[in-house]
């Protein structure tokens, strides 16, 4: 069967395939990753009925699986200087409560591993990481691991780097903290985007694109949009 490398991990290859004449994925582990093979297996057979964003299991090997392709129309990388936007923001957000409310943490929860389909649906489709809180679930979804991070005593499995958290994933692509995307109006939360956008992102792209020759204008703009727009 012809099918075209995607990506390749630390623990995994992602093939793309042809399943029963539709676009479909294949996610290969290497040997030494079962853990994590098992809980992408198990989440699409527990969770995708009750999660639209969980995408549901085709197929399943020895060490492999198959799931359905979702062409991704936002596209978003965290190297580039747009913003997440706040639409999504907001079903990234009520997805996390949903799984809190179910007991369960992604750990890995960051803007490279979720896109959004043709039908404008969210689509998290790396699960290798998701695990339950078991007896530890904090009371309050803005204490829950994937906010602020699991505790350090925790046995459980972290990406490379550490589990992820609100603020070290997702504020610096967001320009807001989980508490203010779940109360702000909506003109603050503008405002608030703007503010970090030109002062953060911005600089940040600034720095990214000019030429070298520029290092020293680049350094004067970044630091005169840091001061101008800084949040006071
Ligand atoms: N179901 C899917 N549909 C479309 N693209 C996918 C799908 N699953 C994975 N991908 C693509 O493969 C890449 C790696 O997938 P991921 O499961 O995050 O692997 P890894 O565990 O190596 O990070 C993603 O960034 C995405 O571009
Ligand atoms: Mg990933």
């Amino acid at each position: 069967m012809h099918a075209d490398l995607l990506s390749s991990g630390a623990r995994a290859d992602i093939h793309m395939v042809e399943c029963k004449g539709n676009r479909a994925v294949r996610k290969t582990f290497r040997v030494g990753y079962e853990r994590h093979f098992d809980r992408e297996v198990q989440a699409r057979i527990t969770m995708a009925e009750k999660f639209p964003e969980i995408p549901p299991l085709l197929e399943v090997h020895q060490r492999s699986f198959v799931t359905p392709y979702y062409e991704d129309i936002l596209k978003f990388s965290r190297g580039e200087s747009r913003l997440v936007p706040i639409w999504c923001v907001i079903r990234v957000l009520d997805f996390l409560e949903r799984l809190y409310d179910e007991g369960f943490a992604l750990i890995d929860a960051h803007p490279e591993n979720f896109l959004v389909n043709r039908e404008g649906g969210l689509i998290f489709y790396d699960l290798e990481f998701l695990q339950p809180y078991e007896d530890s679930k904090p009371d309050d979804f803005l204490n829950s691991w994937d906010l602020v991070g699991p505790p350090a005593d925790w046995l459980g499995d972290e990406p490379a780097g550490g589990a992820t958290t609100w603020a070290t994933h997702w504020q610096p692509y967001v320009g807001l903290s989980a508490e203010q995307c779940m109360s702000l109006p909506g003109w603050k939360m503008r405002y608030y985007r703007m503010l970090h956008w030109t002062s953060s992102s911005l600089p940040r792209a600034i720095d990214r694109h000019l030429p070298p020759w520029g290092i020293q204008a680049k350094h004067k703009v970044g630091k005169l949009m840091r001061t101008l727009f800084r949040k006071r």
